[in-house]
């Protein structure tokens, strides 16, 4: 048996998505027309080092360029030419302080001693870890696997892919998705914020070969920002996959008045994140505030019983056990049709 192994730390979280720097960056740049943050080449995924990561055909995991081949590593019992666990363990120390973090091995070399130098543990802290993210069926696996660890459950209720990966084939992903739904580690699957054609290619892929599909899309949506209400909504509810929506209340703009400022709009301010807000926008607050007056309500509770009335459940950012309260909001919360309908569309 051979085998070639990328040393993956393992991370993130239930959501789980394309966000390596050079991913990141791109999303920002796409997303948010940012033009301070430096590129990287498309195939240096770490900035630091003077080498390659590259894909592996037409698969979503990243090796190094070049691969460390390990039959030399090992003991000098088997091979006389073998360097033994010392010299070994100094050749790999090198390799991946150099960013050389893909070994060839087999477990035929020195009869299993050269993997166990490998995984050593005076090398953990050296190894440059790339396959964490991404929804490649490497990343996934190691995304998944670090949760529950973290989590300390054995099972995800609802595994939600943060954002579409467009250097991982759709077949990759959706079949890694679906082994993990198989093996019982995930039991239903969502995604959150991409192209409604991108959703749609990936929950087609999934069909097409009798694997799991999403059931949830997680999306940003409020009053502010309804963007999604043109394509994603409607093809979610055709196929009926629930919507929970992020940042119902814009981040906090819905729920206080305006040209006021927290801490986090404060923090924000002059980065991708501030919300920059428009006279349309502007008229939709001083409305939302008006109607809180009239029903004697808070502002956010407009905003999220607004919410309510498009979505299955609004995910709600608090962080005060008030506010926390406040946006339980039982059978007595209604908006009329007017307000529903006209009152908030300007
Ligand atoms: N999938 C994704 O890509 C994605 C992206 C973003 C968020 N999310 C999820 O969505 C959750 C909510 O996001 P969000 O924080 O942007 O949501 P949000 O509900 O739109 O904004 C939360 C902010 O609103 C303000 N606020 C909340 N309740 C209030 C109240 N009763 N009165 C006055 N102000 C109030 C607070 O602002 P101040 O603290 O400034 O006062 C709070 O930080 C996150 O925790 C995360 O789980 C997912």
């Amino acid at each position: 048996m051979a085998l070639c192994n990328t040393f993956d730390m393992r991370s993130t979280l239930q959501h789980i998505g394309s966000h390596g720097l050079g991913d990141m960056v791109k999303w920002f740049r796409s997303n948010f027309k940012l033009t301070s943050v430096p590129e990287s080449p498309p195939l240096l995924i770490n900035a630091g080092k003077s080498f390659q990561r590259t894909f592996l055909g037409a698969s979503g995991v990243r090796v190094s360029v070049p691969i460390l081949g390990a039959m030399g590593i090992g003991s000098s019992k088997w091979q006389s030419w073998v360097l033994d666990e010392e010299k070994g363990v100094e050749l790999l120390k090198k390799a991946f302080d150099l960013g050389i973090n893909t070994i060839d091995s087999a477990n035929i070399y020195s009869n299993g001693e050269s993997e166990r130098i490998i995984e050593s543990p005076c090398l953990l802290r050296r190894r440059d870890y790339v396959n964490q993210t991404g929804l490649s069926r490497a990343g996934i696996f190691n995304a998944v696997n670090a949760s529950l660890e973290r989590l300390d459950t054995p099972y995800i209720d609802i595994l939600m892919i943060h954002r579409y990966d467009p250097q991982t084939p759709a077949e990759e992903t959706m079949r890694a998705l679906h082994d993990l739904v198989q093996s019982g580690k995930v039991r239903y699957l969502g995604a959150s914020s991409m192209h409604t054609w991108q959703f749609a290619h990936l929950n087609h892929v999934a069909e097409k070969n009798g694997w799991t599909k999403f059931v949830v899309m997680e999306d940003e949506h409020s009053l502010l920002y309804r963007e999604e209400e043109r394509e994603v909504f409607g093809y979610c509810k055709y196929h009926d996959i629930g919507i929970i929506p992020y940042s119902p209340l814009s981040t906090g703009s819905l729920a206080r008045p305006l040209g006021t400022d927290s801490l986090r709009s404060t923090l924000v301010k002059g980065t991708p994140f501030e919300v920059k807000l428009s006279e349309a926008d502007k008229v939709i607050i001083a409305r939302v505030e008006e109607t809180a007056t009239k029903k004697g309500w808070k502002r956010s509770q407009v905003a999220l019983v607004w919410s309510q009335t498009k979505t299955v459940s609004p995910i709600v950012g608090v962080t005060q056990e008030d506010r926390l309260i406040e946006s339980i909001l039982g059978k007595d919360f209604v908006l009329t049709e007017e307000e529903i309908f006209i009152r908030f569309v300007f």
